[in-house]
């Protein structure tokens, strides 16, 4: 009932998982799998990727990064498979240590991490799980001369640019944000910008809606850093959240990194609308003696 990672079928795949045990506090939601997985070109080697699945559901997956970083879910239902994920991650993991990243509300996890032999560890950089409804959006405010609105295909040169200008280095390029609007469940109508009055993106918002749980997480979000603090950044996903309300959705959530220097600005910018904190990332860690 594993089986190997063999494309877009099965991202799907890892999807349904994904989106059936969704809860504000799942360590993922179907938007990160998609940006995570298209976002960058010619990656596969570096990520072997496994699948438990029954008639067609699927149970458990798991993520890894080389050389030995985990990122996995398993259904609750079915707890055993967690220690099945982690000793094929053992198997394909090739450096001593293997590190895996949870939430705490995945307790069916934690005990099988702890039951193989890891430890929690304190990490200066984690996430932080960030939500909010959607009833009570202020209206998007910008400067005379910016013009928010959605993306189209036709905009993909200038949505890279901004990309690679707020995230510089960025490995997101033409090809693979086009392969990420191909994406389900990418929607241009979510893809929301800042278009500057020369013409440039100044900033963009994208939010991913899970319409089976009413829940749109926004990633990525940025605004170039020529045009900080002039509330850009809060406009383009006020914006963009007012069209995932209009989509259906009843709750937006957000996963900033805490500690790192390239977002300190995330924190206050979704506290100041509204976001509050509910959730974080928790780092286990394994070390072995000899990588296999
Ligand atoms: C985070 C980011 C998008 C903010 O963009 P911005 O256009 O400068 O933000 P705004 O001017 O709209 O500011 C919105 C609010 O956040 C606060 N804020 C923004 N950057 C801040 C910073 N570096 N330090 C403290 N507060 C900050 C503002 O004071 C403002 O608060 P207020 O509404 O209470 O006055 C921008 O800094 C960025 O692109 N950072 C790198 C990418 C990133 O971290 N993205 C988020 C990943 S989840």
């Amino acid at each position: 009932m594993r089986r190997q990672f063999s494309g877009p079928a099965d991202l799907r795949a890892m999807q349904e998982l994904t989106q059936r045990i969704w809860t504000p506090e799942s360590s993922v939601h179907i938007g990160d799998l998609s940006w995570q997985r298209y976002q960058s070109t010619g990656r596969e080697a570096e990520w072997p990727t496994a699948i438990w699945a029954e008639n067609d559901t699927t149970l458990a997956w798991g993520w890894v990064t080389l050389p030995g970083e985990l990122m996995l879910q398993v259904d609750p239902a079915r707890p055993d498979l967690a220690t099945e994920v982690l000793t094929w991650f053992a198997e394909v993991a090739t450096s001593p240590t293997l590190t895996v990243t949870i939430v705490d509300a995945e307790k069916h996890v934690s005990t099988a991490l702890e039951a193989d032999g890891y430890s929690r560890e304190e990490r200066a950089v984690f996430e932080t799980y960030m939500s909010r409804d959607l009833d009570d959006l202020p209206e998007p405010v910008v400067p005379q001369g910016f013009h928010l609105r959605p993306c189209t295909a036709d905009d993909l040169a200038r949505r890279v640019e901004v990309h690679q200008a707020v995230w510089h280095p960025s490995r997101v390029t033409e090809e693979s944000y086009a392969n990420v609007m191909r994406a389900w469940p990418y929607r241009a109508d979510l893809d929301w910008i800042v278009e500057a009055p020369d013409g440039d993106f100044a900033a963009q918002c994208l939010i991913w809606h899970d319409d089976h749980n009413g829940a749109g997480e926004l990633e990525p979000v940025g605004t170039d850093p020529r045009y900080r603090g002039k509330g850009l950044g809060r406009a383009v996903c006020l914006a963009a959240l007012h069209a995932l309300r209009a989509a259906g959705a009843h709750q937006a959530v957000v996963y900033p990194v805490i500690g790192h220097p390239k977002s300190v600005g995330a924190v206050p910018l979704y506290a100041s609308m509204g976001f509050r904190a509910h959730a974080r990332s928790a780092t286990w860690v394994k070390r072995r003696l000899t990588a296999p």
